[in-house]
């Protein structure tokens, strides 16, 4: 009441709120300046350091860089969860890290931890190598196949042969890299992680995408002998035969061997001493 009537009728009043409103107004103004060069200034330097540092410049390259950056990310973002608790009043606290528990929240791995653990799946989405095809390459040639069947196009960079070659290859690369995981790989992870058994999750999904993937490959093969003419509208058929399963797989396969999961069954130890 006494303030409001001062406001009414007090002039001094009036303008001294006046000008403690505009003080406000400009400290505010000031900080967010300040705030701003700041953020300016750390954008410049981070992009300095980047130049230093260099650009990764092939495909496969920039991927893998690419990864890491979201892989260090993440791991960023679970270190701010982590620390959540250390701010919170103490029954609150204990009762957020009582659920955490509950919830199979494990304690937060340092960047170099969460690298090690992640390094499988990683190296099965992007490894950079010498005649190792990996999940993403699976991923972008079958995205040019299936682009083509779908708008009944053959790719204008591509003679006939050469899009049925791209088809074939496709089709011995992903044998390839499943025999190699059946025989080598699997078993070895099999031991501690029941998705890697027989007869389970991931060995069910290669035999479902092989039975669409050969019939693909044999209609290609008769393709390429000239006993059958290619059909854009039958090759779409027979992709959509395994394209679910398939992508499914690639993208199961990797979180099976994520850090989060490979922690849960293997030791650092135990993992460095993987011969992948
Ligand atoms: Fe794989
Ligand atoms: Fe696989």
């Amino acid at each position: 009441m006494y303030f409001d009537h001062r406001r009414r009728n007090d002039p001094n009043f009036r303008k001294a709120l006046r000008r403690e409103h505009r003080r406000q107004e400009k400290a505010a103004r000031e900080e967010a300046e300040a705030q701003g060069i700041q953020q300016r200034q750390a954008i410049k330097a981070a992009m300095a350091e980047a130049k230093e540092e260099g650009f990764p410049t092939d495909v496969e390259e920039k991927e893998a860089y690419f990864m890491n950056e979201v892989a260090r990310g993440e791991q960023l973002c679970q270190e701010g969860f982590a620390n959540i608790s250390k701010s919170m009043k103490p029954e609150i606290r204990e009762d957020f890290e009582e659920r955490s528990t509950m919830t199979g929240v494990l304690p937060k791995l340092s960047v170099a931890e969460f690298r090690a653990y992640n390094r499988l799946a990683e190296q099965m989405d992007f490894f950079v190598g010498v005649n190792r095809k990996t999940h993403n390459h699976f991923r972008r040639t079958w995205n040019e196949l299936y682009t083509a069947a779908s708008d009944g196009k053959q790719p204008k960079n591509m003679t006939l042969r050469q899009f049925i070659a791209l088809g074939l290859d496709f089709c011995h690369s992903l044998t390839a890299h499943h025999s190699i995981e059946e025989r080598h790989f699997f078993p070895l992870l099999a031991k501690k992680m029941p998705a890697f058994r027989e007869e389970l999750e991931l060995l069910a999904q290669h035999k479902q995408i092989h039975a669409g993937l050969d019939k693909f490959e044999t209609y290609l093969s008769e393709c390429r002998s000239g006993e059958k003419e290619l059909s854009l509208g039958r090759l779409k058929e027979l992709m959509d035969g395994f394209g679910t399963v398939l992508w499914q797989h690639l993208d199961e396969e990797v979180k099976e061997l994520g850090a989060e999961n490979m922690r849960k069954y293997w030791t650092l130890e135990e993992l460095r001493a993987f011969p992948i």
